[in-house]
């Protein structure tokens, strides 16, 4: 398909502007054909030697004349050009961010960061040109050789004929490269997003990549991936030059043949010699515009796969629009709940879990057992677990991502820092906090303090926040998380960088959240959890105990064991120190 009917559907505002477009070319070829006519008619008079001096200056007036006219079609023809540009850029990336957010939180597990970034960035400006020069000569190749065609058949109907019969075969010819050409620039762009992949990943992993000495061979596996790259762009450009020699080669035959015909004709006395001059002078005119269009097809190829690319982000199956909010009673109820990540392995295996409103419950469990998991799924990602999880009496996909993300509130132990102050970072949990509350949470998480000596709360962030700590970037998440004042929490290892010391008097903070909020608390230190309402102990997916820590001990099951086998860990640690 030469013209893409969905993406101008998408796109319909630049309809006016490609029609714009056209037209303006159109009216600049009548202009010159006005001009040409002018001319010959001059020639033609000079050559029989009856020319009057009126001849002359109504020529140059209609020269000059036309040529403001074709000059103004020109710069009004680029401004629509650029008018249908910005109208696709912004419909375009307008629709992939509404469709990010629709998509919401989980769209990680349907489709790339990377391949998002590089089709609505690369990908949005290919169809630029799509829309701002392929489209408008698309219309134009059509109309300009039929124009002249009815024109020249008032001068001469052989010749013009001869031409009109060239034109088609240049579609013909870009007809035959486009089926190569598809799959040529299909295989193009998966290298190319294939590239970005690894790019992006690696320049991430830099640190850890020259830790491990590992660097050497990540640069050998990306010099053979830009390797492939680089070949596959050389094939695709000596597609393009070559199919734009074959198409010169049809134009400038095509137009060749009709002077042929233009002079023969004139030789045998069927036309004279200002008409054949017209035809001689207009010849090439009639396969400009579609030689034009052969190489503007090449980027529309280009645009064409970029199409298809954000169509199948905007495609993406879409989590309906829930508009449930989290009730008063936010009582946590999952009942047989299994999940698996990828087919056959299952990570969550039947679990019952219940947290009541205003309780503290623990979850504990050994290094991938699924604890995460778990809180994922409370927090509304990983939609595609079976068993039910209810919030009060609601279940928990009928609840909008809104109330959801106002109610619980979820730190990991790498919550997100932005590049900024620390005030703005503290803001996002709460955009009217004074300044006390802020310093009292920042109090509450030991890190004060030490703000205080560096510039409070206008001390300022690096990207992810690499200027501070582990340890501080987690205080300062859960200050955030503190000014948030959700009725629930989930701390999923939050304190799991800070030392036993601070670790303490956070836990004691948390403690007291407890008291008026729910709080879920996933820690692998079960001295943080000794005092829950209930503690769960998870293996493989499933609940071994669950209980009290004075309960579990006396069970003297999992828990008891480690239990003990921290405590003594713990106490050899401190005797260390002493
Ligand atoms: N995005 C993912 N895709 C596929 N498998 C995953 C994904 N995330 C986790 N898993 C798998 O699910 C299992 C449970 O992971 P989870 O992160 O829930 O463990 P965890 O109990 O939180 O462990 P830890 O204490 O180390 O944080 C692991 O075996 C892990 O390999
Ligand atoms: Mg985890």
């Amino acid at each position: 398909m030469m013209i893409h009917k969905r993406l101008i559907g998408t796109v319909s505002e630049s309809k006016k502007y490609v029609a714009g477009n056209v037209a303006l070319q159109w009216c600049a070829l009548a202009a010159n054909l006005t001009m040409i006519g002018a001319i010959c008619r001059l020639l033609e008079r000079l050559y029989l030697g009856n020319v009057r001096a009126e001849d002359l200056t109504m020529t140059a007036a209609i020269v000059m004349f036309t040529v403001a006219v074709r000059f103004g079609c020109s710069v009004g023809a680029a401004r629509m050009g650029y008018l249908s540009s910005r109208a696709v850029k912004k419909t375009l990336r307008e629709k992939i961010y509404g469709k990010l957010l629709r998509l919401g939180s989980s769209y990680k597990e349907q489709v790339q960061t990377s391949e998002v970034v590089q089709v609505a960035v690369e990908g949005v400006d290919q169809l630029e040109t799509y829309f701002g020069a392929y489209l408008p000569q698309f219309f134009y190749a059509m109309l300009a050789p039929l124009t002249l065609f009815f024109v020249l058949c008032f001068v001469n109907v052989p010749s013009a004929i001869v031409l009109l019969i060239g034109v088609p075969l240049i579609p013909m010819v870009i007809a035959v490269v486009q089926t190569w050409a598809k799959k040529l620039l299909s295989k193009y762009w998966d290298q190319y997003t294939a590239l970005g992949d690894t790019f992006l990943e690696n320049l991430q992993g830099l640190t850890t990549l020259k830790i491990y000495q590992a660097d050497a061979c990540k640069n050998q596996e990306m010099n053979e991936q830009s390797e492939r790259f680089r070949r596959i762009t050389m094939k695709v450009l000596s597609m393009q030059l070559n199919s734009i020699a074959i198409m010169d080669l049809v134009a400038y035959g095509g137009a060749a043949a009709g002077i042929i015909v233009a002079v023969t004709q004139f030789r045998s006395g069927h036309v004279g010699l200002g008409g054949c001059l017209a035809v001689l002078l207009l010849a090439a005119d009639f396969f400009i515009p579609m030689r034009q269009l052969g190489s503007f097809f090449h980027i529309a190829m280009n645009g064409m796969a970029a199409s298809d690319k954000i169509f199948r982000l905007l495609d993406l199956p879409e989590p309906e629009q829930k508009t449930a909010a989290v009730p008063d009673d936010c009582s946590i109820r999952c009942e047989d709940l299994h999940f698996s990540y990828e087919a056959g392995r299952e990570i969550l295996k039947g679990l019952h879990l219940s947290f009541p409103k205003g309780s503290f419950t623990a979850i504990v469990g050994e290094s991938g057992c699924g604890k995460s998991t778990v809180a994922s799924i409370l927090m509304g990602r990983n939609r595609k677990c079976a068993g039910s999880v209810t919030v009060g009496d609601v279940p928990l996909e009928e609840i909008s991502e809104e109330s959801l993300m106002k109610n619980f509130t979820y730190v990991s132990h790498q919550s997100y820092l932005f590049k900024g102050t620390v005030r703005e970072n503290l803001r996002m949990g709460r955009p009217d906090a004074g300044e006390d509350a802020m310093w009292m949470a920042l109090e509450q998480v030991k890190l004060a303090d030490f703000l205080r000596g560096e510039q409070g709360l206008d001390t300022r962030l690096a990207e992810k926040a690499s200027n501070l700590s582990g340890g501080q970037c987690q205080r300062l998440a859960l200050a955030r998380a503190l000014l948030h004042n959700s009725p629930v929490y989930l701390f999923d290892e939050a304190t799991s960088n800070i030392d036993v010391e601070s670790e303490n008097d956070i836990m004691a903070e948390i403690r007291r959240l407890a008291m008026t909020r729910t709080v879920i608390l996933i820690s692998h230190r079960l001295a943080n959890v000794a005092d829950a309402d209930q503690i769960y102990v998870m293996d493989h997916g499933e609940i071994a105990e669950s209980g009290t820590h004075e309960e579990l001990l006396s069970m003297e099951g999992q828990y008891a064991a480690l239990w003990y086998a921290q405590q003594a860990l713990e106490n050899y640690r401190k005797e260390g120190q002493r």
